[in-house]
């Protein structure tokens, strides 16, 4: 393995923090890792007397547990904090809870957090201090960034396709409010895709073109001749008012189904970072199809969190 050698980065925190030759070091990396998760014994010693903190304060089932498992498979020592029942709810804030489990000495913190900005915050707060140095993961930032997440899908897309570059990717939906929308506009771009954009017009963030997306307002034309449709759930705990006149509506337009991939490239896939709504924003039949990459994101996700690790802790190349 070589990810230790070229890998500058202390923190993982956001897309646009990273290069092609970082996304291509992280997923050679998550290649040659994969196959751990085969084998009878799923374990190997790489980062052994390591320590792994989920500090998830939004809900989250894929990246915590598969964080979980990544850092088992490398015989980290794993610990999620549980935030109903901690100090968070008698009033401490998030950098003195962090700096709290700093002081017990972890070499990674994953942190999941409502607000925009959380993993930088902490990130930049902790470089400061005194005391040890920890790596920050984000897993995901309010409206923000989901920068591991990206990166699991652009393994997908690799895998499936053998390449990024030049192909045409849609990614339909609530856009406005999906960190992974974000992240994944600026990790294929980079890489040589061409994105499209296309939802509802109350779900688009302004200057989402300047991210490197084109917007369309028609699914039909936004899809027509792609390789890759990437839909996202609407996000209804990040809405105040409606956006959308109702879910009926929305699955009538924007819903992912044979009709609309019809329009595609033959060999189209379709992911879904989950959770999914079904019948919403992707056809049931759909999600379990062929066509569907769903769950190689998943498996996807635990290589590309391990590599992750690997490359923020030290992990020996002969491990
Ligand atoms: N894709 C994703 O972030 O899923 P979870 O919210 O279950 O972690």
């Amino acid at each position: 393995m070589t990810g230790k050698k070229t890998f500058a980065h202390r923190h993982i925190l956001a897309m646009d923090d990273l290069s092609s030759e970082d996304i291509f070091l992280v997923l050679d990396t998550a290649d040659s890792l994969k196959e751990i998760s085969t084998r009878a014994i799923k374990k190997v010693p790489t980062l052994r007397g390591r320590t792994v903190i989920n500090l998830f304060f939004e809900p989250s089932t894929r990246t915590r547990m598969s964080f979980e498992v990544a850092a088992k498979r490398l015989s980290a020592d794993t610990f999620n904090f549980s935030v109903s029942t901690s100090s968070t709810s008698k009033g401490e804030t998030l950098l003195d809870t962090v700096r709290t489990l700093v002081a017990m000495h972890p070499d990674a913190i994953v942190v999941r957090h409502k607000s925009s900005g959380a993993a930088a915050f902490l990130a930049s707060r902790l470089d400061q201090e005194p005391g040890p140095r920890v790596a920050v993961v984000n897993g995901g930032d309010g409206v923000h960034e989901h920068p591991t997440q990206a990166l699991l899908d652009l393994m997908t897309i690799r895998e499936a396709k053998g390449t990024i570059s030049g192909l045409k990717v849609a990614i339909i939906g609530d856009i406005a409010h999906s960190r992974v929308a974000r992240s994944n506009i600026i990790g294929l771009s980079r890489m040589g895709a061409e994105v499209r954009v296309c939802g509802p017009l109350t779900l688009m963030p302004p200057a989402v073109e300047d991210l490197g997306a084109r917007l369309f307002i028609s699914p039909f034309e936004a899809v027509a001749g792609v390789d890759v449709v990437m839909t996202l759930r609407v996000q209804r705990e990040r809405l105040h008012v409606s956006m959308v006149p109702s879910l009926r509506e929305y699955a009538a337009t924007f819903g992912v189904t044979a009709a609309l991939l019809a329009h595609a490239d033959p060999e189209v896939v379709v992911m879904h970072p989950g959770p999914l709504n079904r019948g919403v924003e992707i056809d049931p039949g759909i999600a379990d199809s062929p066509f569907s990459l769903i769950l190689d994101q998943v498996e996807n996700g635990v290589a590309v969190r391990m590599a992750l690790l690997f490359m923020l802790l030290g992990g020996k190349d002969n491990d």
